[in-house]
């Protein structure tokens, strides 16, 4: 309705606040409107020029919300039966899933991580808002928030590693960036924490697996980034696939009820995952589609993606007086607030070809050129082969992704312009001064075991002064649904590598992947590794400054890297062993200890930590404890350090982790300069540990912090 027509109904009128709009509004409703308003459903080919396409099917004037759309005109055409076509022009809301940017692309979640940059994944996340609402997205299906330390799980490149506390800050960032000051702008969109909860938890890595986990451990790992997203104000909430010990979180109250709403006051619409009620029939917890509904709807949820169960079902458990109509009613309530907040009523169609401007256009090229550069992790730099000195003058550059532009872009990108993506290639290419000679050669694919490649790229190394090989994953093969037993490099890579390491020639292993991949067997014989993960559309400039060393690498990695599947999980806060950690209880067949830490990455340059300064040594509940180390840049070039502030509480009523993180700050240090970092405890934040009741306990007694190798303890007075 435009705005000009006097307004027929109070929830026409704009002047009007939106609580009271909702109530009129529904009040008006019939009882199988609002169970369409909390259906979700899947459209993608649809062509306004043609109402019967393919999808008209799933296309109704009354349903609530849709899922996949990039396409403005496809859009708008909905829109339009949505306004026209329904008794009282509803508009719908449009969902998909932006999770490391909407055209132009930014690393994926998991490297972002390793930037430890807070405000960098803010800033993508809001750049990735402006140009999906300006593509017709009104509500983002992301930050993943999911913490995971097992690489078997293709979705660990969509989160932001392991660390509940990591975790937590990275989503925060998100749903400030995503959402902004108002969620009523062409540049911001609704976000939504996903996938809740402990979906990271799946089975041997399995992806949609039971999930068997302690109270104290729900508590302690994995609900914290929730509550630090529904604090931060997050618009929605999508549950998990996963069968929590036993109840479905689709259908489980305790989740969906008492912690998102008795416990943390959460107002929003919480959406099942894809056809989630659905599967409640696999999973052995509902006889079909109908009762699921009942299960699903009574637990606390609100919308239906795509099962279509609340539009077919809803209306006959509230004639049974099995669902309440005040249920019903709460959940209508929830989208119609999510749907004023975000003024569709008043703006209900997007703009054709209300692009971003090219100012800002170039404010996310350069972010993201920052964001890959700083979340890439050198792992190995022997002998200081990098960067690669000037004196250079022939470079083999080998590997099934030395001229990528799709693989590198990672899972979950569909909207992304892959054609301009800048591969290593390109990027090696632009950087390198005319008498220096790059040539190629793939060697082999990504997951072929054909090796008729080898000899040319062991001929090319054999005349070149140094090797770049550019090994990894296709970006299929991580994200959803790609869980892998092994995490050894697909194909024939490794062997490539290893053949290549024969000639005597330097050789800088270049890492593309959506999780930490195996490199035990050649982590002996590459001089210097580096972490790319899945860098996004400024790949190869990036990689190019990186190897060159316009840019000091700063990535510090945000999950354990293992050294082989058959370690995990293995993670930086585990538990100590009842042995504690010599060899009692290790692996006899192999280290106990990861490929590399968490929190682990060198740089160019070597800084040195001064011993900790604590203010006092003891500190009272209510206190505050300052804590302080000097981080000295003792190297010849500039460089950022990260440092992480870890706490262990060694005696406990429930035992704690050996370590674990409640602090971060990166900054960047000149040479021979030094920089002071600060960590100000607060015992009822830092020092507290979650019962299986979700209380957080602070008991007295002696703790220990450490940084940068640095350990100082203190005590919390009773
Ligand atoms: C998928 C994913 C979820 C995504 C949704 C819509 O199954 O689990 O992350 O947001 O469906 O695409």
């Amino acid at each position: 309705m435009s705005q000009s027509k006097v307004a027929a109904h109070k929830y026409q009128d704009a002047t009007q606040p939106i609580e009271e709009r909702v109530e009129d509004l529904l009040s008006r409703m019939t009882l199988q409107e609002k169970a369409d308003q909390l259906c979700q459903s899947w459209v993608t080919d649809f062509n306004p020029n043609n109402p019967q396409s393919a999808n008209a099917q799933r296309i109704q004037p009354t349903y609530g919300s849709y899922v996949y759309f990039i396409d403005v005109p496809a859009r708008n055409g909905v829109q339009k039966i949505a306004m026209e076509q329904s008794r009282l022009g509803i508009p719908a809301l449009f969902g998909s899933d932006v999770i490391h940017g909407c055209f132009l692309t930014f690393p994926i979640p998991l490297a972002q991580a390793c930037a430890w940059d807070p405000e960098l994944v803010r800033r993508s996340c809001s750049f990735a808002a402006s140009e999906a609402r300006r593509s017709g997205t009104d509500w983002i299906f992301s930050p993943m928030i999911d913490v995971t330390f097992d690489p078997r799980w293709g979705r660990i490149s969509e989160g932001y590693g392991e660390s509940p506390y990591g975790v937590s800050v990275f989503a925060e960032a998100a749903v400030k960036g995503y959402q902004g000051e108002t969620l009523d702008s062409s540049d911001t969109a609704a976000c939504t924490l996903k996938h809740f909860v402990a979906y990271g938890a799946s089975e041997g890595g399995r992806d949609y697996s039971y999930t068997d986990v302690s109270p104290v451990r729900l508590w302690e790992m994995y609900l914290p980034p929730y509550e630090a997203g529904v604090k931060a104000g997050a618009a929605a909430i999508m549950s998990s696939f996963n069968d929590l010990n036993g109840v479905p979180v689709t259908a489980n109250h305790y989740l969906l009820t008492e912690v998102l709403r008795d416990l943390w006051g959460f107002k929003g619409p919480v959406l099942t995952d894809w056809d989630s009620i659905g599967q409640l029939v696999h999973q052995g917890f509902a006889t079909d589609a109908r009762d699921g509904l009942k299960f699903s709807i009574n637990a606390g949820i609100d919308i239906d993606m795509v099962t279509y169960a609340a539009t077919n079902h809803l209306a006959h458990w509230v004639q049974t007086g099995e669902v309440s109509q005040e249920r019903v009613d709460e959940s209508v309530r929830r989208i119609l607030h999510l749907k004023f907040a975000l003024g569709v009523f008043e703006h209900p169609y997007v703009k054709e070809n209300d692009k971003i401007s090219p100012e800002r256009r170039n404010e996310g090229e350069k972010l993201a050129e920052d964001l890959a550069e700083q979340s890439m992790v050198l792992l190995k730099n022997a002998d200081n082969v990098l960067p690669i000195s000037p004196q250079t003058k022939r470079i083999a550059l080998i590997g099934p992704l030395l001229a990528d532009k799709s693989e590198v872009l990672g899972s979950w990108r569909y909207a992304a312009e892959v054609a301009q993506t800048i591969s290593i290639e390109q990027g090696l290419r632009e950087a390198l001064p005319a008498n220096v000679s790059l040539k190629t050669e793939c060697g082999c694919d990504f997951d072929d075991d054909k090796r008729d490649g080898f000899a040319a790229a062991v001929e090319l190394a054999r005349q070149s002064d140094v090797v770049i090989l550019c090994v990894g994953e296709k970006a299929t093969m991580s994200g959803e649904n790609t869980s892998r037993s092994s995490l050894r490099l697909p194909g024939v890579q490794e062997e490539l590598a290893l053949a290549l390491a024969e000639t005597g020639k330097p050789v800088v292993l270049v890492i593309s992947s959506g999780r930490p991949v195996e490199l035990q067997r050649l982590e002996p014989k590459m001089q210097a590794m580096l972490s790319i993960w899945q860098p996004g559309t400024k790949t190869g400039s990036a990689v190019a400054r990186i190897l060159f060393g316009q840019c000091n690498p700063s990535g510090r990695l945000a999950v354990t890297w293992p050294r082989s599947s058959g370690q995990i999980p293995l993670f930086h806060n585990m538990h100590l062993r009842a042995r504690g950690d010599g060899d009692q209880g290790a692996y006899k067949d192999i280290s106990t200890t990861p490929q590399y830490e968490f929190g682990y990455g060198l740089s160019y340059t070597t800084f040195t930590y001064s011993p900790i300064v604590l203010k006092f040594t003891t500190v009272k509940p209510g206190g505050e404890l300052m804590a302080e180390v000097t981080v000295t840049n003792t190297g010849k070039v500039a460089g950022s350090e990260t440092a992480f502030w870890f706490i262990n509480d060694p005696v406990a009523s429930i035992t704690q982790p050996i370590k674990q993180l409640k602090h971060f700050e990166k900054a960047a240090i000149p040479a021979g300069a030094s920089r002071v970092f600060k960590f100000a405890i607060k015992p009822e934040r830092d020092l507290t540990f979650r019962n299986g009741q979700g209380d957080s306990i602070l008991e007295p007694g002696i703790f220990n912090l450490m940084v940068g190798g640095q350990k100082v303890s203190f005590s919390v007075e009773k």
